[in-house]
């Protein structure tokens, strides 16, 4: 699709929508721009069957196509349909011009006039509207239950990964001993894995999973990149863009390189003078990028913004005025915060994953985007692929995959029975399964567990 026709149209549609506020309806002006934004629709139509937008935070995405650049002047557009809490719109092949108006109706009717009239849904119905969808995010690209997957399938995701620490350990050297930056076997190792989770995101998500554990750094680094994908496939934004994402999500880091060492393998608690140099390290890393031959703005815009909550606060300090953070920072930081919370740290153990999503959660609105973290939650579920977990009836099972309509019954693989005894052909199961004569669900998980202390080990059953 033609990036300049799509601005144009969203350009458009937004002083359509705030002309329609100022001036008296049919007035030349608003009908000029609702005539020419049709008219673009109606092209988009033609080679496709519907158009969606998206509204994500202060950003659109179009098509998957991610309008951070054109975004700032869209910032009241956004705002705007924000508070009428629309999160997507959806245009249908054979839309009229009537049902197009009266979609403007609701976009630029007083907010309290239309949370009065049953909110916009109700209102457009009410027109006869039925070429226009209103809707939440989540729709937009529902996480689908994936068919089971072979062995070179897994053996590839393995590969990929490994490729992809590789590649984050030779940039941390090269910047460490001040040679030149090459991001090629990066950039390689980021397209292979989201060309993977295209195809099928659990393999690589169990392995985000199991690594959180052993040698922080460099796993972080890929940990992150892959939550980072993972949700960005989702909300369907294009190839390119999860390029970019990925080496923003991998490098997001680097910028502790210029912090000493002695401070980050600190096991106890930073006095403040210590918490000082930490906070340096997103626009050092920025910075650093910056310099960095064939790295994208989104790389250094995420790295920046990475300790920024979704409130504003957190570091470095920006003023409130300034709009949004970019939709990759907010991604990037919902990964960031899980895999650090999941992993062994120097000052602190790791977090259950459970337990994790329950903080995450609870600063939901405040340190990270709603819309967002729900949607993470959703693809990973609770229990996420690769954790080992004790059943009510005191069965262990291996969670090998998530179901996207319950983040807390994955499908697992029952590998110790209730006697305690280790299963050698572990059955699989839906903890979504319920008895049909009780109608109570078959099993539920009481809590993850530790495979060590059953001594069983977690590759085997990837
Ligand atoms: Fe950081
Ligand atoms: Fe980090």
């Amino acid at each position: 699709m033609e990036e300049r026709l799509v601005e144009d149209f969203i350009t458009y549609l937004t002083n359509a929508t705030r002309n329609k506020t100022i001036y008296p309806s049919g007035h030349p002006i608003i009908m000029r721009s609702l005539m020419r934004t049709f008219e673009i629709l109606e092209t988009l139509l033609e080679e496709k069957e519907e158009i969606n937008i998206a509204v994500i935070g202060d950003e659109l995405i179009f098509e998957g196509m991610h309008l951070h650049e054109i975004s700032t002047a869209l910032y009241g557009f956004t705002r705007d349909l924000r508070q009428r809490e629309i999160e997507k719109i959806t245009f249908l092949k054979g839309l009229k011009n009537e049902e197009f108006l009266g979609l403007i109706d609701v976009l630029s009717m007083a907010q309290e006039k239309l949370k009065n009239s049953g909110g916009p849904i109700k209102v457009l119905a009410s027109k006869g509207v039925k070429n226009v969808v209103l809707g939440k995010i989540g729709a937009l690209k529902e996480a689908q239950p994936e068919p089971g997957h072979g062995e070179e399938f897994k053996a590839k995701a393995k590969e990929f990964y490994k490729n992809a620490v590789e590649a984050i350990k030779k940039i941390v050297e090269d910047i460490k001993f001040k040679k030149r930056v090459n991001i090629e076997k990066a950039r390689f190792a980021i397209n292979s894995m989201v060309a993977s989770i295209q195809r099928n995101r659990t393999p690589l998500i169990t392995l985000a999973s199991l690594k959180a554990h052993d040698e922080y750094t460099f796993s972080h680094a890929v940990n992150v990149a892959v939550l980072t994908l993972v949700q960005g496939e989702a909300l369907g934004l294009d190839r390119q863009t999860l390029n970019d994402l990925g080496i923003a999500a991998l490098l997001h880091d680097m910028g502790k390189l210029k912090v000493p060492e002695e401070i980050l393998k600190k096991p106890g608690k930073l006095t403040s003078e210590e918490f000082e140099l930490i906070k340096l390290h997103p626009a050092d890393g920025a910075k650093i990028l910056m310099n960095t031959p064939g790295i994208s703005k989104l790389a250094y815009v995420v790295t920046f913004e990475h300790h920024i909550k979704y409130d504003l606060s957190g570091y470095p300090v920006v003023s409130r005025g300034k709009g949004g953070l970019n939709l990759g920072s907010m991604l990037v930081r919902i990964a960031d915060t899980y895999d650090a919370m999941r992993s062994n740290r120097y000052y602190a153990k790791e977090i259950p994953p459970e337990k994790t999503i329950k903080e995450m959660e609870e600063s939901s609105g405040k340190e990270f985007e709603p819309v967002l973290l729900r949607k993470f939650i959703r693809l990973i579920g609770v229990y996420p692929p690769g954790t080992f977990v004790r059943l009510d009836t005191e069965e262990i099972g291996f969670v090998f995959q998530t179901n996207p309509s319950d983040p807390y019954r994955p499908r697992v693989k029952i590998v110790i029975d209730s006697n305690g005894s280790k299963i050698e052909k572990p059955q699989e199961i839906n903890l979504e399964e319920k008895v049909p004569e009780t109608g109570n669900f078959r099993r539920s998980i009481k809590e993850s567990v530790d495979p060590e202390q059953f001594g069983l080990v977690p590759d085997e059953y990837m």
